[in-house]
């Protein structure tokens, strides 16, 4: 595991402790085998987001925030159907601009997604950063808890957003969807194709 994979995952102790009991108790429910696709992404302390971001702009490429391929630019071929990760755009690697891309099929996606920042490859992006309490949020693609549908996780204090109804709450105390992304391909490569649509974590006020 590299130093940058490191920071991230133990950047928020109490959160990663979390995750592992929640872990533990699905394996004891019998749901653990179902999550052999689960990408663990870690997750940041609040406190640590709040430094300001660079601006995404069009054409700013996308590369792997974590893993064997950190730093390496995403195609369309890296990323399989089913599954997720966590990304940047190259050259601003700011925690604010933390992305989770994931790829499904296209036609899985409905309205409130933005649709037109959806690839026609069926790659979507958004906010990496709970609006809650702006803890890192993971990608399911499985079954967890009552949700028999890939959806993505909030291991803090397990918010739940739907992937492919533009990452709305389901469950949890996150107040809003987290933003997403508009994104675009380009050379086979995935490219954002401007800024977060909303603003990103939380807000003053806990909005
Ligand atoms: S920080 Fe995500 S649910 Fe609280």
């Amino acid at each position: 595991m590299s130093e940058k994979d490191r920071k991230l995952e133990s950047s928020c102790e109490a959160c990663v402790h979390r995750r592992k009991i929640l872990k533990g108790l699905i394996g004891v429910a019998g749901l653990g085998a179902s999550l052999g696709f689960l990408a663990s992404f870690g997750t940041i302390k609040p406190e640590e987001k709040k430094k300001g971001r660079r601006k995404i702009n069009k054409g700013d490429k996308l590369v792997f925030a974590v893993g064997d391929m950190a730093n390496k630019v995403i195609t369309v071929d890296s990323l399989p159907v089913g599954k997720g990760t966590l990304a940047y755009p190259k050259g601003k690697e700011d925690h604010d601009n933390l992305i989770l891309l994931f790829h499904a099929k296209y036609d899985e996606f409905e309205k409130p997604t933005k649709l037109k920042f959806v690839t026609k490859e069926g790659f979507a992006a958004y906010s990496a950063i709970c609006t809650h309490m702006g803890c890192t949020v993971e990608w399911y693609p499985n079954k967890q808890f009552s949700f028999n549908f890939p959806h993505l996780f909030c291991p803090c204090h397990q918010s739940v957003f739907d992937v492919f109804h533009g990452a709305k709450v389901l469950a949890g105390p996150a107040p809003r969807p987290l933003p997403q992304l508009p994104i675009m391909v380009a050379n086979n490569e995935i490219v954002a194709a401007g800024d977060f649509d909303g603003p990103i974590g939380p807000l003053p006020g806990g909005k």
